[in-house]
């Protein structure tokens, strides 16, 4: 085989075959095959699309160009949730106790990663002990007799979409369907997950800016995750504004607590549900969506997704009695409020630009070797919508340095205050 030809095949619309895909993966992979004969091809793939079949072939040979964890020793039907990124998003937090309260093994590995905030795992060690270094007979035997764990990424996990998706960010392919879809659902894949629950966000906080691109990149993915075995389905949903009212590692793990005790956000709660739902259904343990909602309301309602909560922080060595006293977590030394300066109702809160006002203070990665401050953030006081009189706050900064003038300057220029204004759909649709 040569890929010259399978560069032209491809830039002619023509459908690479299983063989040929692997072949590819397999050779770019060893670094057999430059990076220019594979740019070459992502854009033909860009502009020419691949079938399903390709999809789900494409997926499967990035699955295997290193290492498929196997979670085979660990009983039930093991469910991964994945979101496509957005910003204050605490809902991996919430989600897996939750979850875990009805006996459905919650599994996860969790990587740090660049962006806003900390990933799941900083957000995690902002509780005083916890830690995430597990062998893996440990982490089994944990999620085998509490039905939660969670584990920090490690080892060689789907090498030939790091050099993918590093190769597209250079080449203008980024932003094609198949290869987003394939190369999200390699890791899941590639992660171990019986079955998948994607949160597809759309929106200025968003990768997919519109909802017609969220939808069609969630019926892509759920489409892969069906053809190769994987019960998959998607919610997809707003991210124009921040989820919930926390952005930070700290603040977020207190908002997680409040929403696990009923008293959270109520956007934040809604977004639970409807991706927890999917996950109880497909896990084998509600019989329909409405079933398994009403579940996870009583695991709320009776205290025992809290319970869980607690159970998990303990078993990884955190002090679970933050829980009940969260002034035990991290806090900032400087909390100061941004005042509105009209009257009005709340009409944009600009997701991305607000997650950035957040790193600046510190609560996020902007290289791989920066230090995370898990203490600071920003709390929304004021959501689209929401009714405001000059001189009430908007934000409230949470910081460790008392000059926050750039901090504040983002906010202004990414909050805007009209006469009127509606909050926007949290939902815009499901795939099931
Ligand atoms: N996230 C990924 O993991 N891969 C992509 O291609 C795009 C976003
Ligand atoms: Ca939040």
């Amino acid at each position: 085989m040569r890929m010259v030809d399978l560069i032209e095949k491809k830039r002619d619309g023509h459908e690479l075959t299983t063989e040929e895909i692997n072949f590819i993966i397999e050779g770019y992979t060893r670094g057999e095959i430059p990076d220019y004969q594979v740019s070459a091809l992502a854009m033909a793939i860009y502009f020419k699309d691949m079938s399903e079949r390709e999809r789900a072939d494409l997926t499967m040979a990035m699955a295997h160009s290193g290492d498929m964890i196997d979670l085979s020793a660990i009983e039930g039907v093991k469910v991964d949730k994945h979101s496509t990124g957005g910003v204050g998003d605490t809902t991996t937090l919430i989600l897996a106790p939750l979850v875990a309260a009805l006996d459905i093994p919650v599994a996860k590995m969790s990587g740090r990663g660049l962006g806003h905030t900390g990933g799941t795992t900083d957000k995690l060690e902002a509780i005083p002990g916890f830690h995430v270094e597990l062998a893996k007979e440990e982490f089994v035997k944990l999620v085998n007799e509490h039905k939660i764990a969670v584990v920090g990424q490690s080892g060689n996990l789907t090498p030939a979409d790091k050099k993918l998706y590093a190769l597209r960010d250079v080449t203008a392919t980024v932003d094609s369907i198949p290869l987003i879809a394939s190369s999200i659902m390699s890791k899941k894949i590639a992660s171990g997950s019986d079955a998948i629950v994607l949160d597809v966000k759309t929106g200025a906080g968003a990768f997919m800016k519109t909802v017609e691109d969220a939808k069609e990149l969630a019926h892509a993915m759920v489409s892969i995750g069906n053809n190769v075995g994987r019960r998959t389905m998607a919610v997809i949903s707003d991210m124009s504004q921040p989820l919930g009212k926390a952005i930070g590692n700290a603040l977020e793990v207190r908002e997680a607590i409040d929403t696990l005790r009923g008293t959270g956000p109520k956007d934040l709660e809604e977004l639970c549900l409807a991706l927890g739902r999917q996950m109880v259904f497909l896990a084998g343990k509600a019989a329909s969506l409405e079933e398994a909602e009403e579940k996870l309301r009583e695991v709320i309602r009776s205290g025992k997704a809290l319970e869980k909560f607690k159970e998990f922080i303990a078993n990884q060595g955190g002090d679970a009695s933050i829980v009940d006293d969260p002034e035990k977590l991290p806090t900032a030394a400087y909390r100061i409020e941004v005042p509105a300066k009209k009257d009005g109702v709340v009409a944009s809160i600009v997701a991305d630009e607000i997650g950035t006002a957040a790193m600046l203070l510190g609560a996020g990665r902007a290289t791989k070797e920066s230090e995370i401050d898990l203490a600071v953030g920003l709390m929304l006081n004021k959501k689209i919508g929401d009714k405001v009189a000059a001189g009430e706050s908007l934000v409230t900064i949470h910081a460790n340095r008392e000059n926050v003038e750039e901090v504040i300057e983002k906010i202004y220029a990414n909050i805007t205050i009209a006469e009127q204004a509606t909050a926007p759909a949290l939902i815009h649709g499901f795939v099931t």
